[in-house]
């Protein structure tokens, strides 16, 4: 959740870091800090808020001639577990003697004990972290080899790390080490970045190593020498990113957000094409590995991820029932793992998730895993470590997604789950005439998408006009209620207004009551089976005072009469029409956000990828 930068080269170290945490900070962003090495002086610099804050306070308090000097160092924003946003709080986090500095992601589970085994040999700590109970650990077990050091701290330790760690005692090299927490390494010429996220390496190089769980690597300027945690070599290919540094910057849009609610037609251009088999009326997924064979043996899908993930599952849901005829669950990834689910080899389970780093849908793998099933993952993030653990699954290829709250994964994963049902229900009752009527729809995605965003002036009229509601609540039925979630939690994330979606036929069992006049409910009421029932709930909403903005078919003029206000999207079928549908509450919800002046693409608590429980 936090990020971590290391640098060893021939550049000014100070540039790269906080160039690159400024790349990482959606990933965490209530303090940061930096600590450089110049000759065998550490020097370290930390500040609450964000990047900018640090930038400008170690420029300040250093001298200028070192920060031009010193070629190695390791940075981090952070997302704060233990302890307050505070500057004592902030890592790098140094050692009792002072020598070591360390910055680390994840949470040693186990530090109250080694706090207090190591105060009893008269350390201090000046933090209220478990990553300075690790430096000060670390500092213990260092009698003049820094590798073996770390080793002996890591096999002490219970919980989960993605670490860097510089000694002055030993200035050359940089120690970095992962157990859950992703560790990325980008191999430039005379120069070696270490990141948790390949996005503060692609200014560098492409070329990156990414190391696994347990994997301790020394890094120089010239060599990255990766090991195990009982220092048995272990080899590790160069892959290649194919990323562009393009991809994750703004491009003249004023918030990452908008870029990437704009950019839809063509992430969803990109999550398609090739995909569909219009012979066959079916799909192409290879990534799933899967002969008909396979397909026809399983009897149940269970989809498992968190936040918007989830909201992406649970249209899936629909899609395969309705589509592939095929019993299809979902489950909040963290309860599934605690619930000793019961699988087996005819169940299929596909973990969603947009960074691939999430902690509760790994560990939700690696149980399916562990149960016999036959697991994949619809990952958008190339490399990252849910798609490395199943090995097979189908990419997103949306792009790097910068902003916290989630766009443009959603309504790619929704795509590829409706191919995904499309190629089981092809392999079931779905005849090859209704294969290539979906073909056809799914095809035409980015078009609908395009419509919708084409009317972003008008959905910013629409949302000034709702910019002082402290709540709101969401409804709709069939796939549109998870639309309805999705909407809810965009509004929530990013205006703070208290949002609450609701299945359009809960409303009479509770959340009606807390309807007065002018109360926003959002309906998302598009031609479907269940939209006259979703009218029917609107009336019930206006007889109470509340105002109405509907998400509903062009040209329904009996859904625009019991509207106050709509967004109008064009005609589809019912489960492709949820793209469109949460494109349209994308909008609306970045609009209300910055017209109250919210920090949109970093929401206060939120962070981009939750890796720790
Ligand atoms: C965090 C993010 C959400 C995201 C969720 C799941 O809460 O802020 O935007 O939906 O994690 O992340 P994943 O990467 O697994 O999709």
């Amino acid at each position: 959740m936090c990020g971590i930068v290391g640098y060893i080269g021939k550049a000014n170290a100070a540039s790269v870091l906080i160039g690159g945490l400024k790349r990482l900070e959606y990933r965490g962003y209530d303090s940061a800090g930096l600590a450089l090495l110049d000759g065998d002086v550490i020097h370290i610099s930390k500040a609450p808020g964000k990047v900018a804050n640090l930038n400008a306070k170690a420029r300040a308090e250093w001298d200028a001639g070192m920060i031009e000097r010193a070629g190695t160092g390791i940075a981090h924003t952070r997302w704060a577990t233990h302890g307050p946003p505070t500057e004592a709080n902030a890592h790098p986090h140094l050692d009792e003697s002072g020598h070591i500095a360390l910055v680390h992601n994840g949470i040693i589970e186990n530090y109250r004990s080694i706090r207090a085994r190591l105060e009893s040999k008269g350390h201090h700590f000046r933090s209220e972290t478990d990553t300075e109970v690790l430096a000060h650990l670390i500092g213990d077990c260092d009698k003049g080899d820094l590798l073996q050091a770390v080793r002996d701290a890591l096999h002490q330790v219970e919980g989960t790390f993605g670490i860097a760690v510089i000694s002055s005692r030993e200035p050359g090299i940089i120690i970095t080490a992962r157990r859950g927490s992703p560790i990325v390494i980008g191999v430039g010429h005379g120069e070696t970045i270490i990141a948790s996220d390949a996005s503060a390496i692609l200014a560098h190089t492409q070329r990156v190593i990414y190391l696994d769980d347990n994997d301790i690597a020394v890094v120089t300027a010239d060599a990255v020498d990766v090991r195990d945690l009982n220092n048995f070599p272990v080899t590790r290919e160069i892959a290649e990113l194919g990323l562009d540094t393009a991809a994750t910057e703004k491009g003249g849009y004023e918030h990452f957000m908008l870029k990437e609610i704009h950019e839809q037609p063509e992430s969803l251009a990109n999550a398609i094409r090739g995909r569909l088999d219009h012979q066959l009326g079916s799909s192409v997924l290879s990534g799933m590995g899967t002969s008909p064979r396979d397909l026809a043996e399983i009897l149940r899908v269970v989809m498992v991820g968190c936040g918007t993930s989830l909201h992406a599952a649970m249209v899936g849901e629909y899609a395969l029932g309705d589509i592939a005829d095929i019993p299809a669950e979902v489950r909040q990834a963290a309860d599934f793992r605690y619930r000793n689910p019961i699988l087996g080899n005819h169940d299929l389970v596909v973990a969603i998730s947009q960074s691939g780093e999430t902690a509760d849908t790994l560990a939700a793998v690696r149980e399916a895993r562990q149960k016999g099933a036959f697991v994949m993952s619809l990952v958008n993030v190339v490399g990252s470590t849910i798609a490395r653990e199943t090995g097979r699954g189908v990419y997103l290829h949306a792009g790097p997604e910068i902003s916290v709250a989630s766009t443009k994964a959603f309504t790619s994963q929704v795509s590829v789950l409706l191919m995904m049902a499309l190629k089981l229900g092809r392999g079931r009752r779905f005849s090859r005439e209704e294969g290539l009527r979906l073909a056809l729809e799914i095809e035409a995605i980015p078009e609908l998408v395009r419509s919708v965003i084409k009317q972003d002036k008008l959905i910013s009229e629409i949302a000034a006009r709702y910019v002082d509601n402290e709540h709101a609540f969401y409804i709709g039925r069939g796939p549109m209620y998870p639309v309805a979630l999705e909407g809810a939690l965009k509004l929530k994330e990013i205006s703070y207004i208290h949002a609450e979606g609701y299945h359009a036929a809960e409303l009479k069992h509770g959340p009606i009551a807390l309807l007065q006049k002018g109360t926003l409910v959002v309906a998302v009421a598009c031609e479907g089976p269940a939209k006259d029932k979703t009218l029917g709930n609107v009336e019930e909403c206006r007889a109470r005072g509340a105002r109405i903005l509907g998400v509903i078919t062009e040209g329904d003029h009996e859904a625009e009469e019991v509207m106050d206000d709509f967004i109008a999207i064009p005609r589809a079928h019912p489960l492709v029409a949820t793209i469109p549908a949460t494109v349209a509450l994308q909008l609306f919800s970045y609009h209300v956000a910055r017209l109250r002046g919210c920090e949109i693409d970093q929401p206060r608590n939120l962070a981009k990828s939750v890796t720790v429980e």
